[in-house]
């Protein structure tokens, strides 16, 4: 309704509410380097659009007659209620988008009480946008990195930061290959970007004026100025880190990132190291086979996450909403399981949930917000989503999410 009365009293939306339009108004406002980056996905891009058709399959069966005049869209995750079942996806190197970066997304979300996972790959540190949020929820996502120090060190970063868990994405253990990027030549790493939860890193910054291990001691040695500076730097100007540092410092911050920001040789076995570690709840994100998700349980888990990453890493793999089904029921209710890929509109939340996620999370939507209008375009396009899912889940026949189940749905052949 607010929506409806914004638009009567002559306030226009700052974003299209529609979301291919969002898309295409975000794809002109953005470099091409940047959409190509954010749009792509892995090989033939297959896999991203399955993440549609697979919601696209299933239909929603509206009840009526049921009085769903109050209605109430909260879930419990992780010892919190929150607002609704959405929270906002990791997405690395947000200062392509806009120069706020993580910091607008922090404020947006916040401001709806959704929470925020913080990329290991982000534009600003955790710690400013934990500073951007209040009270509000925000989980941190880590890449798990060659280095046990600087794993651990994320881990105690984000208790430090209020996190409510850590969300350890394991589909990425190499980059994707991704065409459109290879194309215009672009990694956005290679530029120092998305490189800002590395930069204030105590353990990192450390490890900087180390030669990497196997490689020849880098030719630029950083002085202790440089460092200083690069870390200053760092907390001081949200996304532009890197940008106007002269020394070999910057060389040497992204080429050990690069040799050290994933750790493909990662297996069960380690799993123990960070659950010794951290006393918060850690979701696998990544889980697209039932027996990777009855051994994450084994494991000791807190909570799996249905995720093919957007699309961005193996084409032809499973859309995320096909795979959740089957992981819902080898899960058993034992811990909550999230999913993302392809959630564009409230009645792909209604979906999900129906085949039982507790929640779901959202990608590029938000990005192409943020390229619009900052953080208040961010802002719309959350609540748009929550808005529209609360209509949808009503207007199905549903007061409250504990109401929507498979019954509310047939899945198309
Ligand atoms: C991502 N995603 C991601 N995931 C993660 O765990 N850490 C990260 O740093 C990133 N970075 C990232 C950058 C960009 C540009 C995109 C589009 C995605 C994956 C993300 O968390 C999520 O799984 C997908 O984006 C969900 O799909 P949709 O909503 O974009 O279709």
């Amino acid at each position: 309704t607010d929506i409806y009365l914004a638009g009567a009293a002559g306030a226009k939306p700052r974003v299209p509410v529609d979301p291919a339009r969002l898309e295409a108004d975000a794809s002109r406002a953005m470099s091409a380097a940047a959409y190509a980056y954010v749009a792509g996905g892995a090989g033939s891009e297959e896999t991203v659009r399955a993440n549609r058709r697979a919601f696209e399959r299933r239909r929603l069966v509206p009840r009526v007659l049921r009085d769903v005049s109050v209605r109430d869209t909260s879930v419990e995750l992780f010892g919190r209620r929150l607002p609704s079942p959405l929270v906002v996806s990791p997405v690395g190197v947000l200062e392509l988008a806009h120069p706020d970066a993580d910091l607008a997304v922090a404020r947006a979300a916040a401001s709806l009480g959704i929470p925020m996972v913080f990329s290991s790959q982000a534009s600003v540190p955790m710690e400013a946008c934990a500073g951007a949020m209040h009270t509000s929820p925000r989980w941190f996502q880590l890449y798990w990195s060659r280095d046990d120090e600087l794993v651990e060190s994320f881990a105690r970063r984000a208790e430090a930061c209020g996190c409510d868990a850590i969300v350890v994405t394991l589909d990425t253990t190499l980059l994707g290959w991704r065409p459109r990027d290879l194309e215009l030549g672009h990694l956005p790493f290679l530029r120092g970007q998305g490189i800002a939860q590395y930069t204030s890193d105590p353990v990192f910054m450390r490890k900087l004026a180390e030669p990497l291990p196997g490689a020849a001691p880098a030719r630029v040695r950083p002085t202790a100025a440089a460092v200083r500076t690069l870390l200053a730097m760092a907390r001081a100007v949200p996304g532009g880190a890197l940008r106007n540092l002269r020394t070999g410092t910057a060389r040497a911050a992204v080429r050990r990132f690069v040799a050290t920001y994933s750790r493909p040789s990662l297996t069960w076995a380690d799993l123990p190291f960070l659950r010794a570690r951290t006393r918060l709840p850690i979701v696998l994100k990544g889980i697209l086979h039932p027996d990777d998700a009855r051994r994450a349980l084994d494991a000791g888990v807190d909570g799996v996450w249905v995720s093919n990453h957007g699309g961005r890493q193996v084409d032809g793999s499973i859309a995320a909403v096909d795979a959740l089904p089957a992981i819902v029921e080898a899960v058993g209710g034992r811990a909550p399981v999230l999913m993302d890929g392809g959630v564009r509109g409230g009645a792909d939340v209604v979906r999900a949930l129906a085949l039982g996620a507790r929640a779901v999370g959202v990608g590029r939507p938000y990005v192409y917000g943020l390229a619009l209008a900052g953080e208040a375009g961010v802002r719309e396009v959350l609540a748009n989503l929550v808005a529209e899912f609360e209509l949808t889940m009503a207007l199905a026949g549903c007061r409250s999410v504990s109401e929507i189940d498979r019954g509310c749905l047939v899945e198309l052949h």
